[in-house]
Formats: structure tokens, C-alpha cells, sequence
């Protein structure tokens, strides 16, 4: 059998991307590690700690799905109409008809024009593929033609798929919920992966739809002298001068850009330490509008500032606690 070059490239890619994926997933089971091992340390010196711990929600997508709802999925799925059918023998479009997607294989139209990226993956759209997927398209699929951002919510992603499902006829069954965890799940290492895969997808993932343009255009036009006045609320315990000391919580100088949960010396929770990537204005605007709901079982007692340009005036404040300041997007 013959391999034409531009096969033999995509074979080269295909590996590179599996080198890589690994590479990440093992990174990032040692970081989750070490993220448990500090909260282990954490809890045994602080009772309080390990309650907190212990109170992290992690909901697996068995679970999601369980309660996810069909209807509330067909209005997300507004998102998808630009480019995407779903009624069966429905048109393409932009994208190919999704009639029977759910548990077919991927590039599930044959003959469709799909990127070589997705026509040479393999495998089929399982619940998880199809969740992975559409938290970020472009990191599941690197050089997929799909341009959209993804779905960060993990509920409205279920409720989407439910949606999907609902629409495919012989649909596979549900996976299981996981079983509700045990009490003080910090002893075990493992019981921090899906929690820091979960917070990884959100971070990874651009807010869908009209927010990550509106957060960035208020960004452009924020105030860094009003953002210094909000900041009063943050005061009492965060500093953000350079070389200042941590409080109860870390010192904030240079966050923006900075790796999350990586301020030296403080101790964080290992809900945090545990996530992914680094405080770009986006990740920044989405913890700060709910630290609760952005980083599950972190240990900041604050409930988020509700209003965008607040978030927005902070963050172009804390952007200028740097030597170096980041541009703005
Ligand atoms: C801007 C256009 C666009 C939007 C918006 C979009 N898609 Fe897609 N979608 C595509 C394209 C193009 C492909 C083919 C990707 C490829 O070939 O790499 C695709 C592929 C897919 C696939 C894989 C289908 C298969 O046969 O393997 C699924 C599933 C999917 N989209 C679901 C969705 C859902 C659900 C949404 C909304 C939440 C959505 N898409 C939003 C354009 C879009
Ligand atoms: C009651 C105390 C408290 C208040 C009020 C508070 N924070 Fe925090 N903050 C914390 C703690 C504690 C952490 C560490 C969280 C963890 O480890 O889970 C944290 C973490 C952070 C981080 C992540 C830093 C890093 O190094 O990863 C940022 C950014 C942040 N806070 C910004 C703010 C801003 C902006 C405000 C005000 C709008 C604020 N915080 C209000 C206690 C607080």
C-alpha cells in the first residue's frame, strides 16, 4: 500500500498531537499530584482546610447528562443553527447535518468535506468525545474547520449533547453516574483528576457567544484608577504591590499572564493549584465573576463582582501591577 505525502504528514501530525496530549496528561496528573500533597499537608495541620476540601463539587458528565435537558439544549443549540442542521436528510451547511451524530463515527457524513483533521481522527462521538469536543473544538481537534469557541459551561454542554442524542435514533445508553464521592476525598490523588480535567476544559475554553467581546471591549475602555477604587474589596486580603507580602490571600502583583496558583510561598487550595494555564483577562473576568463556580473547592471566601465593568476596571488595574504589562486583546 501507498502513502501519498500529504498522508504521510498527516500520520507525523497525528502523532505529534498523541506526543503531546500525553505529555500534557501525565504534566498535568503529576501537577494535580503535587496539588493533593499540599492540600494532604494543608488539611492535616487545619481541620477547616479539610472541609473545604472535601466540599469541592466535581460533577461527572454521567451525572450532567442525568439531569441535563433535551429542550434547554435545543436553545444553546441556537449557537449551532448558523452552520449546522439536525433534522434527518437536513441540509449542510456550513457544517455537515447532525441527524444521528451521537455514538457515530466521527466525520459521521460520508463524503461530507470535512478537514483532514477530523476525517483522519478515528473513533466515534461517545457522550465524552462529544463533550471534549465541544468544550474547545480547536484543542480536541487541532485543525478542525469548526470555528467556533466552544461551550464553557458544563451544563449547558450536557444539556446540548441531551439535545443531539434526542436527535439520533438509536442513540447510545447514558454513561453511569459516578457514585457520590466519599468524604475527604483529598487522601486519594486520584480524586483529583476529573476535578482539574473539568476546571482545565473551562479554562481552556473562551466564554461562547456574545461575552468574550463585550469583556474585552470594556476592558480596552476601563478605568485603572476606578479599578483601584474596587479593588478596596479586595484589600483586605490581597495585596498587589511588588515584593508585598501574601495575606489571606496571594499577593496579586504581575497575575495577569501569571501561571494560576503559582504566587511563591502561599498556599493555595488544591483546586486551584491543580488548573491549568496562566490569568489571561478572560480567565481573570470569569473567576472574578464567580471564583465559586470557575474554580470548584478553591479556598478564595468571595462571592464575584456581578458587574463587568467592575471586573473589567480591576483587571485593567492589576494589568498595570507589572513591570511589564501585557497588551490589552
Ligand atoms: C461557524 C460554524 C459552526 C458552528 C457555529 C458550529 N459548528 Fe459544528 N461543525 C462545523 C464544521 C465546519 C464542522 C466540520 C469540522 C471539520 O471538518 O473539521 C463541524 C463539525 C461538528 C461535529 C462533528 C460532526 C461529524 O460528523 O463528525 C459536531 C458534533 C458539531 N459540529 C456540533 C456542533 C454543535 C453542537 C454546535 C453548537 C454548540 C456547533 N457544532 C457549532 C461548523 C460549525
Ligand atoms: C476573603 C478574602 C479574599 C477576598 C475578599 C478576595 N480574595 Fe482573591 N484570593 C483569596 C484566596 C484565599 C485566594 C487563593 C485561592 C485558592 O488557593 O484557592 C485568592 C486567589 C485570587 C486570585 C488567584 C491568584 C493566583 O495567584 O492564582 C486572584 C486573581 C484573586 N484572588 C483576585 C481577587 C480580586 C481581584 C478580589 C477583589 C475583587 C479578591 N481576589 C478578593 C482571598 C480573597
Amino acid at each position: 500500500m501507498h502513502f501519498s505525502l500529504l498522508e504521510k504528514f498527516g500520520a507525523a501530525a497525528l502523532v505529534c498531537a498523541w506526543l503531546i496530549y500525553g505529555a500534557n496528561f501525565l504534566g498535568d496528573t503529576l501537577v494535580a499530584v503535587r496539588g493533593e500533597a499540599q492540600a494532604v499537608v494543608a488539611a492535616t495541620r487545619d481541620a477547616a482546610a479539610t472541609e473545604e476540601v472535601a466540599a469541592a463539587p466535581e460533577v461527572d458528565l454521567g451525572t450532567l447528562l442525568a439531569a441535563a435537558d433535551p429542550a434547554r439544549g435545543e436553545k444553546t443549540y441556537g449557537k449551532c443553527k448558523a452552520c449546522h442542521t439536525i433534522e434527518q436528510g437536513g441540509a449542510h451547511k456550513v457544517g455537515p447535518n447532525l441527524w444521528n451524530v451521537v455514538g457515530g463515527p466521527k466525520a459521521h457524513i460520508s463524503g461530507w468535506g470535512y478537514s483532514e483533521a477530523l476525517a483522519s481522527m478515528g473513533g466515534s462521538w461517545t457522550y465524552e468525545n462529544l463533550d471534549a469536543f465541544l468544550s474547545n473544538p480547536k484543542s480536541y481537534v487541532p485543525g478542525t474547520k469548526m470555528s467556533f469557541g466552544g461551550i464553557r459551561d458544563a451544563a449547558d454542554r450536557a444539556d446540548v449533547i441531551a439535545f443531539l442524542r434526542a436527535n439520533t435514533e438509536n442513540p447510545p445508553p447514558l454513561p453511569e453516574p459516578a457514585p457520590a464521592v466519599e468524604p475527604a476525598p483529598a487522601a486519594e490523588p486520584q480524586a483529583a483528576q476529573p476535578l482539574q480535567v473539568a476546571a482545565a476544559a473551562e479554562a481552556a475554553t473562551p466564554p461562547a457567544g456574545a461575552q468574550p467581546q463585550d469583556a474585552t471591549m470594556l476592558l480596552a475602555a476601563a478605568d485603572p484608577a476606578v479599578g483601584e477604587k474596587v479593588f478596596g474589596k479586595c484589600k483586605a486580603c490581597h495585596g498587589a504591590d511588588q515584593g508585598g507580602p501574601n495575606k489571606v490571600g496571594p499577593n496579586l502583583w504581575d497575575v495577569v499572564g501569571r501561571d494560576k496558583g503559582a504566587k511563591e510561598g502561599f498556599k493555595y487550595s488544591a483546586a486551584l493549584v491543580s488548573m491549568d494555564g496562566v490569568w489571561t483577562y478572560q480567565a481573570l473576568d470569569a473567576f472574578l465573576t464567580n471564583p465559586k463556580t470557575y474554580a470548584p473547592g478553591n479556598k478564595m471566601t468571595f462571592a464575584g463582582l456581578p458587574k463587568a465593568e467592575d471586573r473589567a476596571a480591576i483587571i485593567a488595574y492589576l494589568r498595570l501591577k507589572s513591570e511589564a504589562p501585557q497588551p490589552l486583546p
